[in-house]
C-alpha cells in the first residue's frame, strides 16, 4: 500500500475523525470574542492544548488539522504542538490555503487563494511534522451560482494544491465547501454539489493526483438554512450517499465530513445515519470543527481554568461522533 494511503487509513480507520482546530486567527478571535474571552495567542495556544492533550485523542482522533500560529506553537509540557498530537497517536496536519478572495470576473463569488509560494511552506511543515494537509474552496447557491468559473477555476486550484502536496509526502485533504447558507432546496444541493466534486475529481486526475492518497472534504445534502423545506436526517443521509456514490472515484479512501454550520448533535445523527446505510466502499467520518469544539468553548470561556472539565466535554463529543462514524450512535448513548 503507498505511504499516502497509509496516512490516510491511519486517520480515519476504526471509527477515527479528524479534529478541525485550523481557524485563522481571525475567524478564532471571532469564536473566542463570541463567548467574551479575549483573543491573544496564549488564549488561543491555552483553548487548543487542552483539547489536544485530552484522553480522546488517542482513541477518536486520528488527524489534528492546524492553523499556521499553532503548528509552530509550544506547548506547557515544553514540546511542540505537532509532537503533542504525534504523542497521543494522531497525526498533525496544517491548513495551507490563504483564504477565499473575491473571484474577479464574478464579484459574488470565492475563489481561494495561496497558491504562491505554496512548494516551499509545504517543505517547511513537513519538516514542523505535518503529515497532511487541508485546502477549502467555497461555494454558494443561488439560481445563478455556483458559476461555471467559480467551480472551475476553485477545481483547479485544489488540484494544483493537491499536486504539490502529494509530491511533498503528505495527504491532501480536498474540501469543496458548498454552503448551507439560503433558501435552496435539498435538491438543489444535491446537484451543484455533485457538479462541484465531479469538477474537482476531472481536475484533480488531469494533474496526475494519486487519488488513493487523498481525503475528501466535502458538506453533507442539507436543505439552505433559509429554505421553508424541512428534510428528515434519513433524507439526509439517503442524498448524501447518492451523491456520493455518483461523484467520487472508488480509489479515494475516505470522506471526512464538514460540519458547516449544523449544530452539534445534528452532525452526529447525520454522520451515524449515513453509516448504518453506507452502501459504498468509502470510510465516511467526520472532520468536524464547530461540531467538535462549541460546547467544550463555551464551558471552558466560563470555566478557563478547569480544564478537566473542558476536556471532559470534549471527550463526550469526539466520543460520540467516532460512535457515529461506524454507525453505532444512539440517542439514548448520547444522554
Ligand atoms: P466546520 O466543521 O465548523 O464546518 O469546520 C470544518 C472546516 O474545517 C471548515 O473548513
Amino acid at each position: 500500500m503507498s505511504e499516502l494511503k497509509n496516512i490516510a487509513l491511519q486517520i480515519l480507520n476504526n471509527g477515527k475523525g479528524i479534529l478541525a482546530a485550523d481557524e485563522s486567527t481571525g475567524t478564532m478571535t471571532k469564536r473566542l470574542e463570541g463567548v467574551n474571552v479575549p483573543s491573544n495567542s496564549e488564549n488561543r495556544l491555552l483553548f487548543r492544548e487542552t483539547l489536544f492533550s485530552s484522553s480522546s485523542m488517542s482513541d477518536c482522533i486520528g488527524g489534528v488539522i492546524l492553523y499556521d500560529e499553532t503548528i509552530k506553537q509550544v506547548s506547557s509540557k515544553k514540546i511542540t504542538i505537532p509532537d503533542l498530537i504525534s504523542k497521543s497517536g494522531a497525526h498533525p496536519g496544517i491548513k495551507v490555503d490563504t483564504g477565499a478572495k473575491i473571484l474577479a470576473g464574478s464579484p459574488n463569488e470565492k475563489i481561494t487563494e495561496g497558491l504562491d509560494g505554496l512548494r516551499e511552506r509545504l517543505k517547511e511543515y513537513y519538516k514542523l511534522g505535518a503529515k497532511f494537509t487541508k485546502w477549502r474552496g467555497v461555494y454558494n447557491i443561488s439560481k445563478d451560482y455556483p458559476s461555471k468559473l467559480s467551480v472551475q477555476s476553485n477545481a483547479h486550484a485544489l488540484a494544483r494544491y493537491s499536486a504539490l502536496v502529494q509530491e511533498n509526502n503528505m495527504v491532501p485533504i480536498v474540501e469543496p465547501e458548498v454552503l448551507m447558507d439560503g433558501d435552496h432546496s435539498a435538491k438543489d444541493c444535491y446537484q451543484k454539489t455533485s457538479e462541484v466534486i465531479k469538477r474537482c475529481f476531472d481536475e484533480l486526475i488531469l494533474h496526475k493526483v494519486d487519488l488513493k492518497g487523498i481525503i475528501l472534504k466535502p458538506n453533507m445534502i442539507l436543505a439552505g438554512n433559509k429554505s421553508n423545506e424541512k428534510i428528515s436526517n434519513e433524507e439526509v443521509a439517503k442524498l448524501t450517499l447518492e451523491c456520493l456514490k455518483n461523484s467520487v472515484p472508488t480509489e479515494v479512501p475516505g470522506i471526512a465530513f464538514l460540519s458547516g454550520g449544523q449544530s452539534e448533535i445534528e452532525a452526529t445523527e447525520n454522520l451515524n445515519l449515513i453509516n448504518k446505510n453506507n452502501n459504498t466502499n468509502f470510510i465516511m467520518s467526520y472532520s468536524y470543527g464547530r461540531a467538535l469544539q462549541q460546547s467544550a468553548l463555551k464551558f471552558w470561556s466560563k470555566n478557563i481554568r478547569d480544564l478537566e472539565g473542558t476536556q471532559k466535554i470534549f471527550n463526550h463529543r469526539a466520543k460520540m461522533n467516532t460512535l457515529a462514524a461506524q454507525g453505532k450512535w444512539s440517542k439514548e448513548i448520547e444522554n
